[in-house]
């Protein structure tokens, strides 16, 4: 599949599936059925041709997006943070990598701006650990970019290895309900497939930063194992209590 092609092995090796066990949700495109059948029937009427059906999203399909968006939103306000604490720092003794800097932050603050709007369309919950990932993200550039611009990098690559990762399990779990639709002689709500294409937008700009990270010496920071494997297991963690909090 598409996917595979973009993937370092190293993160292909990791992909795992999230958990998948949480509260309600309120995405209007998972509407009940009833509700559905009057949006298609509006949405179809007066063109010609019968439209596929749509596929209806399980319980279960419908908690992932929902833990998938608390999640996404979180990561993406904290990698903004990030890079807001490393640049003045990195670009200060080396101001070659100012442009490289903005356009990471740009990309980031972009990324947020998409999930801000979907949490708030679909009124999902944000994660209540909101206000403890910005001071630790805030401290995890600060004290990254403090160590040196290798070590900036280090942060970068071991962040959006995760990231990535996690961005990919998202792409993954959602072609798999599209080739169920198919399988039915259905299709994925017009909404969904906007978001699978997005979420595919999103970490192929992620991985960009890992070879950006890598590509400006990442592997020179000291100690580098340590300080990627700590990083790494933060962003794990943090994900994983996304999910549920
Ligand atoms: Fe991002
Ligand atoms: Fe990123």
């Amino acid at each position: 599949m598409e996917f595979i092609h973009t993937l370092p092995r190293c993160l292909l090796a990791q992909c795992r599936r999230p958990s998948t066990t949480l509260s309600p949700v309120y995405l209007d495109f998972l509407a009940p059925t009833a509700v559905r059948a009057q949006r298609r029937y509006a949405s179809t009427a007066g063109t010609s041709g019968p439209a596929k059906p749509r596929y209806t999203l399980s319980k279960k399909q419908r908690e992932f997006l929902e833990s998938a968006l608390r999640v996404n939103q979180a990561g993406e306000l904290a990698a903004t943070l990030i890079y807001t604490a490393q640049t003045p720092q990195v670009v200060r003794s080396h101001p070659h990598l100012r442009p490289l800097m903005k356009h990471m932050y740009d990309q980031e603050a972009g990324h947020l701006k998409i999930f801000n709007q979907l949490v708030a369309k679909h009124a999902v919950r944000p994660t209540a650990m909101y206000p403890i990932w910005e001071v630790a993200a805030s401290f995890l550039g600060w004290s990254t970019a403090a160590l040196g611009r290798e070590a900036a990098m280090a942060c970068t690559e071991a962040v959006e290895t995760e990231i990535g990762s996690h961005y990919n399990d998202q792409v993954r779990e959602i072609l798999s309900w599209e080739a169920d639709a198919e399988r039915r002689g259905e299709e994925l709500d017009d909404e969904l497939k906007e978001m699978l294409s997005t979420f595919r937008r999103i970490r192929d700009e992620e991985l960009e930063h890992l070879d950006h990270a890598v590509a400006n010496d990442s592997k020179e920071a000291k100690p580098y194992d340590p300080l990627v494997d700590v990083i790494r297991l933060g962003c794990r963690t943090a994900i994983k209590i996304s999910e549920r909090v």
